[in-house]
């Protein structure tokens, strides 16, 4: 009787732990996000996508930031879009360039995906960009 009591007290735990690693599982597949290794953050404006390519032109870059974000982060950085990070005070600018990166690539909620759109390049000197708006710039 009380070998039988021990082997459901074991089946019960088993089952337990078997129901929660499953639904941890589940949990981390539904919050998912790219792993990114800050460290290995190539510096913005060097190109992975081969050679060394000019930055580009102030001007250019400004134009480029108003077609394609200023309509929701706004044309200093303050977010015209509800539930967009405000840039000019920073917000999420603690984050290192590579996970910034991976959000401009793949997009993220209202952020649309910038991929197919904009090249790595492009997307690195954008991105270096908005971290001026932090200090006031344009
Ligand atoms: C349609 C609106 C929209 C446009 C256009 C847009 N963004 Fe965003 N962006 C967002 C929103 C919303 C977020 C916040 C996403 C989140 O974390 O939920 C965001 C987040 C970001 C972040 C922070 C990413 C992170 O990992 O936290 C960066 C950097 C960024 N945008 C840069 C840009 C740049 C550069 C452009 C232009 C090429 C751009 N965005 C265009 C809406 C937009």
């Amino acid at each position: 009787m009380e070998r039988y009591a021990l082997s459901k007290l074991v089946f019960a735990l088993f089952v337990f732990l078997l129901s929660g690693g499953l639904a941890a599982a589940d949990e981390e597949a539904s919050t998912i996000e790219p792993t990114v290794e800050c460290g290995e953050a190539p510096a913005v404006g060097t190109d992975a996508e081969g050679g060394s390519p000019k930055p580009i032109e102030d001007e250019v870059l400004a134009l480029l930031y108003e077609e394609n974000c200023a309509f929701c982060h706004g044309y200093d950085g303050t977010p015209i879009l509800p539930g967009t990070p405000n840039f000019a005070e920073g917000e999420r600018l603690e984050k290192c360039n590579a996970a910034l990166l991976v959000t401009m690539k793949m997009g993220k909620n209202d952020m649309p995906p910038w991929e197919d759109v904009l090249s790595l390049h492009e997307q690195r000197q954008l991105l270096n960009f908005v971290r001026r708006f932090v200090a006031g710039e344009k």
